[in-house]
């Protein structure tokens, strides 16, 4: 089965979607539409599909996101009176407390679809590379056990060419999603799909861009 994100342009690029009960990575340099994709995903994840959406930050406020998301039209705070959608703020010192804290929430809520924005700051509490692995390993087995389809996303440093800050999570999970951003191009916002372990999935590199209505992935 497939989760669509019904955000325009992208489904068609793999195969219909997500596969169900998949962790896919959203990786990109900052600015390149991370969170708006994770708000894109459950909104119309909730609208399209009446599947129930959990947003995770680990970065901004809930209040912050909410207006991010309002600008663009997605009524979180309405949703969220209904019960379709929820954004919870978790500090991500630690990530058996993280863990913890979303398998929690996605019992509390009955979401389907779990965003986690971002995964990169836990990388920063471990030191050793081997621990970051395995603690990551562990938090992405303890996903997939539940019933959920999730996007996680990673910060690309600015000057790297990896997937991820320390090149771990890329290899964990089921497929990848890059975003870029280049000022010199003629369309400035592009997206890969960089692996899709069960599906067909398209191997260019797909313009999009980001309006008053959200991401649009261009034909071109
Ligand atoms: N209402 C809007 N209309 C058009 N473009 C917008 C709008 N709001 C945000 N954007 C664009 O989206 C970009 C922000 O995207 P987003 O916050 O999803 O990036 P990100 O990858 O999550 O970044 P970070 O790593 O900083 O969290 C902005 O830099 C801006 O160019
Ligand atoms: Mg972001």
């Amino acid at each position: 089965m497939k989760v669509a994100t019904d955000i325009p342009g992208l489904d068609k690029l793999m195969d219909g979607g997500f596969e169900e009960g998949s962790i896919n990575l959203i990786s990109g340099k900052t600015g390149t539409g991370k969170s708006v994709f994770c708000l894109q995903f459950l909104f119309n994840g909730v609208t399209s599909f009446g599947e129930k959406g959990l947003y995770v930050t680990t970065e901004e406020t809930e209040a912050y996101l909410k207006k991010q998301a309002l600008q663009f039209g997605w009524d979180f705070s309405e949703l969220e009176k209904k019960g379709l959608v929820k954004i919870v703020a978790f500090e991500p010192f630690d990530i058996d407390t993280l863990t913890t804290k979303i398998t929690e929430q996605v019992n509390l809520t009955g979401a389907k679809r779990v965003a986690i924005d971002s995964v990169s700051m836990f990388e920063l509490y471990i030191s050793e590379a081997y621990r970051i692995r395995k603690s990551i390993f562990k938090f992405l087995q303890k996903l997939k056990e539940m019933d959920i389809t999730s996007i996680v996303t990673a910060e690309i440093p600015e000057d790297s060419n990896a997937l991820s800050r320390f090149g771990v999570i890329e290899f964990l999970v089921d497929a990848v999603i890059v975003l870029q951003y280049m000022t010199i191009a003629k369309y400035k916002r592009s997206l890969m799909i960089r692996k899709m372990r069960t599906s067909k999935h398209s191997m260019n590199i797909h313009p999009f861009e980001i309006t008053s209505d959200g991401i649009h992935v261009m034909d071109v």
